[in-house]
């Protein structure tokens, strides 16, 4: 077991490594995270996305979309997400409680990105529209404009640790953190 897991500052630790390490690798363990949102009408809604940037000092997160995508309207609706990670290394799992601006990308970002990156935010008809077969949504132009960056800022992390000895459960936000009952 790794030691950095039987104390809080050690786990509160170990977690922003493994979130700095995720846009770095697509091997890393944050690499690709699940998105929750929720919006009234459709109630819960999670997919998996991958994470692009990480600020541990701002606590900010960030992600790219499609403009049109349903998560941007559950967003616009309430700004309340979750963010999960599984790292079966550490068996840990890592809930992250956000709150997401929506912003658009900036040019100095948009110039930075490769290709294939650019052309995953690019198909015709927009994400979601009904269409009579695979082959009939498009490849288009990417633009600037269909692309959002999604910026999660972290108000509290949870932790739920499996050992052989059991469970131990942490909660960190405003600055503490606290076992609590898994
Ligand atoms: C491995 C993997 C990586 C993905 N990365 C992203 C991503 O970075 N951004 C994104 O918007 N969707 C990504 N998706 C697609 C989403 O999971 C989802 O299907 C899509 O965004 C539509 O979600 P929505 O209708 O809930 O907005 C990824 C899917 C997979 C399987």
């Amino acid at each position: 077991m790794n030691d950095a897991l039987t104390s809080l500052n050690g786990t509160h630790e170990l977690v922003w490594s493994l979130l700095e390490a995720g846009p770095k690798s697509k091997a890393a363990t944050a690499n690709l995270v699940v998105l929750a949102t929720s919006s009234i009408e459709n109630g819960p809604s999670a997919r998996i996305v991958v994470l692009r940037h990480v600020d541990r000092v701002s606590g900010i997160l960030r992600v790219f979309t499609h403009a049109a995508s349903q998560k941007v309207a559950d967003l616009n609706e309430d700004e309340r997400a979750e963010i999960m990670i599984w790292d079966p290394v550490e068996q840990l799992q890592i809930r992250l409680t956000v709150n997401i601006e929506v912003s658009h990308v900036d040019s100095e970002t948009w110039s930075r990105l490769g290709p294939g990156t650019r052309l995953n935010y690019a198909v015709d008809p927009t994400p979601g529209t009904p269409i009579e077969a695979p082959e009939n949504a498009r490849q288009a132009t990417p633009e600037a404009s269909q692309m959002l960056c999604l910026n999660a800022r972290v108000l509290s992390i949870e932790t739920l640790h499996i050992t052989s000895d059991g469970l131990s459960r942490a909660v960190f936000q405003d600055g503490t953190s606290q076992w609590i009952a898994p």
